[in-house]
């Protein structure tokens, strides 16, 4: 059976979408990707520099066909994401002569930005990340530019755009690290006071980027229940467990620059059998707990679909070999995704 008709009962079960696939080069992918998911969302070409390069210049070439993908297999559509400090082109917060614009300024191009972009996917796109990212692990506001210009009202203010644009689709806060208690505290607040305000937020997502170790599962739990009682739905919105050593320990200071070390790539022609089966584990500790938390739960996204896609042999470091999702190189299903198929069934 498919990991989609596994799950049909419990939460959506989402995939991304790169440019190849998108395109329909990469036909391999597009085969599993219509047969194993009922979610999808775009890798890259939503996000801002991508949609509005230059101001009022929009670019829909590749989101139109990713949408249009979406529809003719009746796939629930996740828009990525309109509000994020990076990936956004320059223009945004400038005015000509290279100076920040005014609070009115940047609001007037929010509002454009979001309102053309989900107006645009009105019906179609079933639920937006309307801001990515804004809050830190100590649970302060990152210093980006939105914040610097317009402080803590940028998101409430992104909310409201985007629910006047499209009152049907599903808004959501999506963000990394959103275990560390300090930013669940922040994130639940954030809730709260879009809620206070009237504002529409249906959920959190919370981006599942994580490792052999950390976090604890426990942990993660927590931060689940946490946003659950907050009145919101989880989405667990680019899951993939890296099994390289982390360069960051369990440290959450992302350092900018981290340089290549051999120790730091140890598995290039494949995983020992030993830290293949704890990847495993790590893997079904992970489903085990989202089919725990179903109620609470509306969608698990896999962030890629095949390991030499993945972001992850990238990042932190370039040119390394990392297993961090369910098909293999070879586009291969791993053993870890009939496993996870069995466990559907029994929880
Ligand atoms: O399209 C250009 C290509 O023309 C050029 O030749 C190539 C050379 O490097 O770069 C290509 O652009 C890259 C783009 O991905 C498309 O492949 C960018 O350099 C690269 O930075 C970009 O990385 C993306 C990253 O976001 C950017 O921040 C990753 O694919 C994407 O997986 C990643 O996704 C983010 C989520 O949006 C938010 N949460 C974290 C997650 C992982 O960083």
């Amino acid at each position: 059976i498919s990991l989609k008709k596994a799950f049909q009962d419990k939460f959506y079960i989402g995939t991304t979408m790169n440019l190849e696939q998108i395109h329909g080069t990469d036909q391999k992918s597009i085969d599993i990707i219509k047969k194993q998911f009922s979610s999808i969302v775009a890798e890259n070409c939503m996000k801002s520099m991508y949609l509005q390069p230059q101001e009022g210049k929009f670019f829909f070439d590749d989101a139109d066909k990713f949408v249009e993908f979406g529809e003719k297999n009746e796939m629930f559509i996740i828009g990525h994401t309109l509000i994020w400090h990076s990936q956004v082109p320059d223009w945004f917060f400038v005015d000509k002569n290279g100076k920040n614009v005014s609070p009115e300024v940047l609001k007037q191009r929010m509002k454009n930005h979001i309102t053309t972009i989900v107006s645009r996917y009105k019906g179609r796109v079933k639920g937006w990340d309307v801001v990515n990212e804004a809050i830190m692990e100590d649970g302060s506001y990152r210093k980006s530019k939105f914040y610097e210009i317009l402080g803590e009202e940028f998101i409430p203010l992104a909310f409201k755009y985007a629910q006047e644009a499209d009152p049907e689709a599903e808004l959501y806060y999506n963000d990394y690290n959103e275990w560390y208690p300090e930013k669940v505290k922040t994130v639940t607040q954030i809730v709260q006071n879009l809620k206070s305000k009237g504002i529409r937020i249906d959920g959190v997502g919370m981006q599942a980027h994580v490792g052999m170790d950390s976090p604890s599962i426990n942990e993660y739990e927590e931060a689940i229940v946490a946003y659950s009682e907050s009145g919101v739905k989880v989405n667990i919105t680019e899951l993939d467990i890296s099994a390289l050593p982390s360069p960051w320990g369990t440290s959450a200071n992302i350092a900018d620059k981290v340089e290549y070390d051999e120790k730091m790539n140890p598995y290039k022609k494949g995983l020992p059998a030993d830290v293949q089966s704890k990847w495993e584990n790590r893997y079904l500790d992970f489903f085990q707990l989202f089919l725990k938390h179903k109620k609470d739960i509306r969608r698990v996204t896999l962030w890629g679909l095949t390991d030499s896609q993945s972001w992850k042999n990238d990042f932190p470091i370039k040119g390394r070999t990392d297993y961090p999702l369910l098909f293999d190189r070879q586009y291969k299903a791993k053993p870890i995704f009939e496993k996870i198929i069995k466990l559907s069934t029994e929880i």
